[in-house]
């Protein structure tokens, strides 16, 4: 902030919560370029109300909470931050991974709470994850980087993507499976698609009676990429043995049923949550800002 600060006239102080969206509209109404966050839900009225705004810089990699179509019908140049956050995130997948597959959660409550009587043999008994299989959807930037952790684990890594192998050099060890061949191969599933019309709920009751009863499903993606209300119904009956949850369908509320289960590990939407990648992403809002500015493409431009 104190680059932005040296730089530009804020329109509007930043907040450390999402503005109502009267405030949202106020503040893209006298601004020539804006940083967003992905909670602010950037529609069609919004757009067009905002006839100064030259650029809107997505502090995120997903740029779903805007409308694209709107947005370059009207000429807006839309960026988002990839690259600076994918470490970040895979690496809050593996800790969501380990932390559902070890009950690492369920163990600090123990502890804190003062029941823990002192070790025993069957103890909060978790699921071995070294040399089980990750089935990975969505190998973009951060499916790769979660691929790649792997190796350490020695897991056998399955993706499925829409696109399944085109121009793309992966590993030969990494195999391309269909949706269903995936589910039902994989010890643990982790999902790293973007949030688009085609992965709406692309995992449903049905997807999850693929899997094994004994796997988990990790989610540091998008929330609405899976059904929650099937998701409960499948982890309180047995159908999927866990389930690692960064991002939710309708953040930041959840399905009531899912704070109620032992074998969830719940975090508030942190996957890119570290220092160095939050400033980066600042950075790289700031250096698409100066490029259109300055009448230059943005470097990350997604319309
Ligand atoms: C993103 O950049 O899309 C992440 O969800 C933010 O943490």
């Amino acid at each position: 902030m104190s680059i932005v600060r040296e730089q530009f006239r804020l329109a509007q102080e930043p907040l450390d919560t999402l503005p109502t969206p009267s405030a949202l509209r106020e503040g893209l109404c006298q601004a020539d370029a804006a940083i967003v966050t992905l909670g602010d839900r950037i529609d069609a009225e919004t757009i067009h109300a905002a006839t100064r705004l030259r650029i809107l810089a997505n502090y995120a990699v997903g740029y779903n909470n805007v409308d694209l179509a709107t947005a370059q019908a009207r000429g807006l140049v839309v960026t988002n931050t990839p690259d600076v956050l994918t470490d970040a995130t895979a690496d809050l997948t593996w800790a969501l991974l380990l932390a559902v597959a070890r009950r690492v959660v369920e163990g600090d409550i123990l502890v804190r709470s003062g029941g823990w009587t002192g070790w025993s043999p069957t103890q909060l008994l978790g699921a071995e994850i070294s040399g089980k299989t990750l089935g990975i959807i969505g190998m973009g930037r951060i499916g790769q980087a979660v691929a790649r952790r792997a190796v350490g684990f020695r897991m056998p890594v399955r993706y499925h993507t829409r696109q399944p192998q085109t121009g793309r050099s992966f590993p030969s060890e990494w195999e391309y499976r269909s949706l269903q061949d995936l589910l039902g191969e994989s010890d643990v599933v982790t999902i790293h698609a973007p949030l688009t019309p085609t992965t709406h709920y692309l995992i449903g009751a049905r997807e999850l009676a693929w899997m094994k009863s004994t796997a988990c499903i990790v989610n540091t993606a998008r929330g609405p990429i899976v059904d929650e209300g099937a998701l409960v119904h499948a982890l309180k009956t047995g159908i999927i043995a866990g389930a690692g949850l960064d991002v939710y369908e309708r953040e930041p509320a959840i399905h009531a049923g899912l704070a109620q289960l032992k074998q969830v590990v719940l975090l508030p939407h942190l996957g890119s949550a570290t220092v160095d990648a939050r400033v980066q992403m600042g950075l790289v809002c700031l250096k698409n800002i100066h490029a259109v500015l300055d009448g230059h493409p943005a470097p990350n431009m997604v319309c």
